[in-house]
């Protein structure tokens, strides 16, 4: 079988590669694909090999390349051949009683292909983009580019206080009995390790994974938690595995910020963990705590969100904040404490993706959710925190 470009073609018989390609002189053979030269007087009556798995034509056959164009009865005139038409293309073609012309679809007829096109109309940076440049406010998955222009998908709140929301991460605990195991993906899925103390260095690396409808059943990262520049952040947390329709009606707690922080922290997470290193051993409880921001409610309140975590932990800190990379005792990290301020430093019981190391009682406190189920999975007693609270996955959105 001959390769492209090394096809011979046949002489007097026009080629309809695509649909809408206009008819073509009689008698001049049509290289429509880049690279196709017209071929030499010799290999006339060549049968032609156009794409691998066409087997050779019958001679004095007109070749069609597409999907849905069939190939015409020979006419003396190969002129216009439209889809459903003759060759003439003003009735339909004399057809014999073995040949069954079916309507080739057109694009207008894929509804699958109008819906992408649909959506690839209108690809920007961020939700915040396409909200203010293309008036898109329908919440749901649009198509996102990166500086280097990467196409993603990703889920953009267009209704939380004036919409322009972009989904860029979910933290999602797969196995609180799991410490720094498979899931692990925020912390370390490599064990309790002091010899990583950044365990896979998620929060400061480029690395994505998951998938914006499984956010709430599994970790989650897109390209916009580097790539886009935000000002601000908006939390929901979403119980396990619920439908993306459902988001919403599933939460137990959503609330944004409004102080336009990450302006002076490079403009993402991405940068401010770089200022800011989920890493063991960087700092000491408290002297060393990242940005605590304070948040506004979209759903729940401070006394909500207080609850959603154990007793104890309640009395080393303040609700009301989203916090960023703390440390507590024993000087193991966690990358950010949401909808609190921690006061105190056994941060591990309510703040999620730490490094890849936790030195009290390990291996008991590595992982997603490092110590939430402490004095007991979802008992909200003692240290941990509630069953809500650990059944939900955090979803953070930019603007
Ligand atoms: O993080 C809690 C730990 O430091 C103390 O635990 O069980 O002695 O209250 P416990
Ligand atoms: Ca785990
Ligand atoms: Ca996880
Ligand atoms: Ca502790």
């Amino acid at each position: 079988m001959p390769l492209a470009g090394l096809r011979p073609q046949q002489q007097q018989q026009p080629i309809y590669h695509q649909a809408g390609l206009r008819p073509q002189r009689q008698q001049q053979p049509i290289h429509h694909q880049a690279g196709l030269r017209p071929q030499q007087e010799q290999q006339q009556q060549q049968p032609i090999h156009h794409q691998a798995g066409l087997r050779p034509q019958r001679q004095q056959q007109p070749i069609h390349h597409q999907a849905g164009l069939r190939p015409q009865r020979r006419s003396s005139s190969p002129s216009t051949i439209r889809p459903g038409l003759g060759p003439s293309g003003r009735g339909p073609p004399a057809t014999s009683a073995a040949e069954i012309h079916t309507p080739p679809l057109g694009l207008h007829d894929n509804l699958e292909a109008q819906k992408l096109l649909d959506k690839v109309r209108h690809v920007a940076r961020s939700c915040k983009e396409l909200k203010e440049k293309y008036n898109i406010h329908n919440d749901g998955l649009y198509y996102l580019t990166t500086t280097r222009g990467i196409l993603y998908e990703a889920f953009c709140d267009m209704s939380t206080a004036g919409g322009g929301w972009t989904l860029v991460l979910s933290v999602h605990e797969n196995n609180l009995y799991g410490k720094c195991t498979l899931g692990d993906r925020w912390s370390s899925q490599q064990g309790n390790n002091p010899n990583l103390p950044e365990g896979d260095g998620t929060w400061s690396n480029k690395v994505t994974f998951g998938s914006p409808e499984a956010a709430t059943s599994d970790d989650y990262k897109n390209s916009g938690y580097f790539d886009i520049t935000a000002k601000d952040v908006s939390v929901w947390h979403v119980r396990n595995n619920a439908e993306m329709k459902d988001w919403t009606s599933m939460s137990i707690l959503r609330y944004h910020t409004e102080t336009s922080f990450l302006t002076s922290h490079g403009g993402n997470l991405y940068q401010l963990f770089k200022q800011y290193p989920v890493r063991f051993n960087v700092g000491v409880c408290n002297t060393n705590k990242g940005p605590a921001v304070p948040i506004v409610y979209d759903f729940g309140n401070a006394v909500n969100t207080a609850n959603l975590y154990g007793p104890y932990s309640r009395n080393e800190f303040t609700p009301g904040f989203i916090t960023f990379r703390v440390i507590n005792n024993e000087k193991a990290p966690s990358a950010l404490c949401s909808g609190v301020s921690p006061t105190g430093c056994n941060t591990e019981h309510y703040c999620v993706g730490g490094g890849g190391n936790f030195p009290e009682g390990a291996p008991l406190q590595c992982g997603d959710f490092a110590a939430f189920g402490w004095s007991g999975y979802g008992t909200n007693q003692g240290w941990s925190a509630s069953l809500d609270m650990t059944e939900s996955a955090l979803l953070l959105f930019y603007r």
